[in-house]
């Protein structure tokens, strides 16, 4: 039976290259074989090469290359380049450091299980430097096991309050590392009980471990921090991030955990938000609370990652004038340039909270003087909990295109996230994950490609979502032509199939409330979390413009004209920005309550065809993959009847306008 915890590193035996004899001597230059990042490489290279093609190869050890000491998110890139180039003797690699010469070794075990010819893929010399400085992953991980939006499993770091190291760690990391992350958060954001004692004596052997294990495959180890810590486990009465007695605890505190954990390369902040403590109760500033910590960390060359989903979650749904799409920018925008270097801001996609569709935050292409980094969420938190088949890098590329208009050039989202728009000192994407100890790691085998796909993008945001998609394809699932190309009609339409029968025209919500999973149009409405669609009999959406929140104009030009005018305003995010008759014609032609019947009857429809397609393969991929996929499929069907039947018939008895098509509405 297939081990499906090795997913994409399966290395099951291959067709090509079998007769390369270059594959059988190896050069590595850049670190010298005593590393330990290089002894992992060395051994990844052998085991892979062993399986796939039944090769033994020679390591040769040449040049080790300057150490570059880290200071900026540059020299991080520039440590972490490789180059690829074959000459009559073998395969020569070289890395900027050994993480470097890592990403080399993966490159050509991909290459190959991907049954593409080596001789041709590096005829040229093929030189690669990571698109993002910090690459990371941010787990959700409780202490208890839990996982906060997990959708496989439990936690593998954790049971009953215990950090726990197993196999399963390696494979972890050698999972990730192989398709270029760097930096792991290993617990949830929301820190509390036990999580606030991981700067503690109770966990610091383990984590040094953990850190160490992790640093063998260049990912950096971090950590979430409770802002209150001070009070919580400190035994002093405030966490004013300007008051003395608060800031000589914390430069303890740290000396303590950095001596304790060497490899730890700095933590990750929810301050203020969601009931999170934060530097607000004591009058003080986002920047003041940020400052004050890294101003700490920054003896041990870490840094203080904060998030910036803060927002007012006790909103009264009568109040028209705040909107909480508002809030990231309201809160952070009046501080650009005023965090210190090692902080980096880390943003949210859009403005609310990973809707399927949302425009991308005014924050980015909006703060011009601060570390940048981009959150967006693999976890399926709203988009069908790893049960209905989403595959979200479509999605990242949009986001990552998305042109801002901050500068003349080098202007999108990924020129901002890479650190050349404003040659930011520290800058990179993070994702909340999608693992758990499923079997699988990902619950739905299909979900493994948004894992998959986020670490390949954010080391190479060029990459398209169908090259990426072919890889995880060819590597976990079939390299059988046929299965791949019907796994590609399943994966490469799916979040628009899942956009079509949800929520419509950028409106979001309508989730069922605290699980966000099924339909629930007026589950949000009436609510405190400032997540209101506002239809009535005449129209639905939300007045964003100059003349409602005045959202819209936060935007750089022409962005913000385009959202604010309704005529030009994109269709997808109508409803985001304005308030609109059913009536109104969208570009499509579609009045708006008809773009609703139809796209619900048509989203519904899609996902029974991608339900047969996968039908299709059964006999042809693994009978557990087969399976599990299948299982799925059916609880998405009934979730996604659900949606069509529940959201066309709202609409219809709210407008009493009927389907043109005359189709059955309850
Ligand atoms: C969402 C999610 C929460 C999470 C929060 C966050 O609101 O539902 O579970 O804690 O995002 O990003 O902090």
């Amino acid at each position: 039976m297939k081990d499906h915890a090795k997913l994409w590193l399966a290395y099951t035996p291959k067709k090509n290259n079998r007769e390369c004899a270059l594959l059988s001597k190896f050069s590595f230059a850049g670190a010298d074989g005593t590393d330990s990042i290089v002894k992992n490489a060395a051994a990844e290279l052998k085991c892979g090469l062993k399986s796939m093609l039944d090769i033994e190869p020679e390591i040769v050890y040449g040049d080790t290359a300057a150490q570059i000491k880290i200071s900026n998110g540059k020299d991080m890139q520039a440590r972490e380049e490789y180059s690829i180039s074959l000459s009559g003797e073998g395969v020569f690699i070289e890395g900027g450091s050994a993480a470097g010469i890592l990403y080399g070794v993966f490159d050509i075990l991909r290459t190959i299980a991907c049954e593409k010819n080596i001789e041709e893929a590096y005829k040229a010399k093929k030189t690669v430097r990571p698109s993002n400085p910090l690459r990371m992953l941010n787990h959700w991980d409780n202490m208890d096991g839990s996982i906060e939006r997990g959708y496989s499993g439990e936690s593998f770091f954790y049971v009953n309050n215990e950090i726990v190291i197993d196999e399963r760690t390696k494979d972890y990391a050698r999972l990730i590392a192989s398709v270029g992350i760097n930096a792991v958060v290993i617990n949830n954001v929301n820190v509390k009980d036990a999580a606030s004692y991981m700067i503690t004596d109770r966990y610091f052997d383990k984590l040094a471990l953990l850190g160490e294990i992790f640093a063998g495959y260049g990912i950096g180890l971090y950590m979430s921090l409770n802002y209150a810590s001070t009070i919580e486990i400190g035994g002093l009465d405030s966490a004013d991030p300007l008051d003395e007695k608060v800031i000589s605890w914390w430069k303890t505190k740290m000396a303590e955990v950095f001596s304790r954990i060497p490899t730890l390369k700095g933590f990750l902040v929810k301050a203020d938000s969601e009931g999170r403590p934060g530097p607000f109760t004591y009058g003080r500033t986002q920047a003041d609370g940020a400052n004050m910590l890294a101003d700490i960390v920054k003896d041990y060359n870490a840094i203080i990652i904060w998030r910036c989903f803060v927002y007012n979650c006790r909103q009264d749904w009568r109040d028209r004038k705040t909107d909480r799409a508002r809030a990231g920018y309201d809160n952070f925008m009046p501080m650009d340039g005023d965090y210190h270097d090692n902080v980096i801001l880390q943003i949210k996609n859009g403005p609310m909270d990973f809707q399927i569709r949302e425009p991308v935050s005014p924050l980015l292409g909006g703060l011009k003087k601060t570390n940048q980094m981009l959150e967006v969420q693999i976890a399926q938190e709203y988009t069908g909990h790893q049960i209905d088949v989403c595959y979200l890098i479509p999605d990242f590329k949009e986001i990552l295109g998305f042109k801002t208009y901050c500068s003349e050039s080098n202007d999108t989202v990924a020129d901002i996230i890479s650190g050349d728009t404003f040659n930011s000192r520290f800058s990179g994407i993070a994702a909340v994950t999608n693992t758990g100890n499923d079997f699988n790691w990902t619950g739905n085998y299909l979900a493994g490609a948004n894992l998959f796909g986020f670490g390949r993008l954010a080391f190479d945001t060029e990459l398209s979502a169908e090259q990426i998609a072919e890889e995880f394809v060819r590597m976990t699932i079939s390299d059988d032509e046929e299965v791949l190309a019907t796994v590609l009609g399943i994966l490469l339409p799916s979040r628009e199939i899942y956009e079509r029968y949800t929520s419509p025209l950028g409106i979001g919500w309508m989730v069922q409330p605290a699980t966000h999973y099924g339909c629930s149009v007026d589950g949000y409405e009436y609510d405190r979390w400032g997540t209101y669609h506002r239809a009535d009999h005449l129209g639905i959406g939300v007045d964003r413009t100059d003349k409602g929140t005045g959202y819209a104009l936060l935007y750089n030009e022409p962005n913000a004209s385009v959202y604010n005018d309704p005529e030009k305003c994109p269709d997808e995010l109508v409803l985001f920005f304005h308030h609109l008759p059913y009536t109104h014609v969208l570009h499509s032609g579609k009045t708006v309550i008809q773009h609703i019947y139809d796209s619900h009857f048509e989203g519904y429809d899609e996902a029974k065809q991608l339900a047969a397609k996968w039908e299709t393969l059964k006999g042809k991929v693994d009978e557990d993959i087969f399976e599990n996929v299948r299982e799925r499929f059916e609880r998405q069907l009934v979730n996604a009847r659900e949606w069509c039947d529940q959201v066309n018939s709202y609409f219809y008895r709210k407008s009493g306008i009927p389907d043109e098509k005359g189709r059955e509405i309850y």
